[in-house]
């Protein structure tokens, strides 16, 4: 009885660990999505994905569009990485204390290679860059 638990439980463990692990810890590209590609290409790093929906259910239009200078339009602004660690755009908030910091790149730069600045507008249009072939 007792090692019929135990194998259950093993087993149970095995799977609790094989689901945790394949769960994938990138984001999902989605309607209104931006593809921000000014530099990225020439740097080569992958574009980035912008959800604007997610950040749009959480914040109001005025804090990123009039408060921290947001352009209304994809690719509008000349955001670089210096630009974002002193603070700036992506940076007012990615900094490690309302957001997730810098150093995660991959949560950012996560679009293909290669694909131009616009606002994502089919969701069967693949915008994401598949991570095991990137890395
Ligand atoms: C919070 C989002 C975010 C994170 C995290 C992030 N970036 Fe960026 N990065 C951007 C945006 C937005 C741009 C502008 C993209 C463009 O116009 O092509 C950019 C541009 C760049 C560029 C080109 C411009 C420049 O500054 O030279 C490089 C290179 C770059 N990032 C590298 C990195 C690296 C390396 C990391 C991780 C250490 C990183 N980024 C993390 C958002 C991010
Ligand atoms: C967290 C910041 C943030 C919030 C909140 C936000 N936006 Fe944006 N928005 C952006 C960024 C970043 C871009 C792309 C700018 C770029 O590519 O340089 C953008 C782009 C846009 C564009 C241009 C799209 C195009 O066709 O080129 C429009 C329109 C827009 N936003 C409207 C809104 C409205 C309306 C709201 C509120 C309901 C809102 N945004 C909330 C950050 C935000
Ligand atoms: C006004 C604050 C604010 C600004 C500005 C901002 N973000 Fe975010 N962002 C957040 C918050 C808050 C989260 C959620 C963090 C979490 O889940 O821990 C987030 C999450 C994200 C995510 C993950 C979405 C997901 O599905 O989990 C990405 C990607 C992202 N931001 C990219 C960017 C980029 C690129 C920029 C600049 C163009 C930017 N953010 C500007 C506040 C902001």
């Amino acid at each position: 009885m007792t090692s019929r638990f135990h194998t259950f439980t093993a087993i149970l463990f095995t799977i609790m660990v094989i689901a945790t692990v394949s769960i994938p810890s990138t984001v999902k590209a989605e309607y209104g999505d931006i593809v921000i590609n000014n530099f990225s290409d020439d740097a080569q790093i992958r574009p980035v994905i912008f959800p604007h929906w997610f950040h749009r259910i959480r914040y109001r239009c005025k804090a990123c569009h009039s408060d921290l200078g947001f352009q209304l339009k994809a690719g509008g602004n000349k955001i670089d990485m210096l630009k974002i660690i002193n603070g700036e755009y992506c940076g007012a908030c990615h900094n490690g204390q309302i957001a997730w910091s810098v150093e995660n790149c991959d949560m950012c730069h996560s679009a293909k290679p290669g694909t131009p600045t616009q606002v994502h507008k089919s969701t069967k249009q693949i915008l994401l860059s598949p991570l095991e072939k990137t890395k």
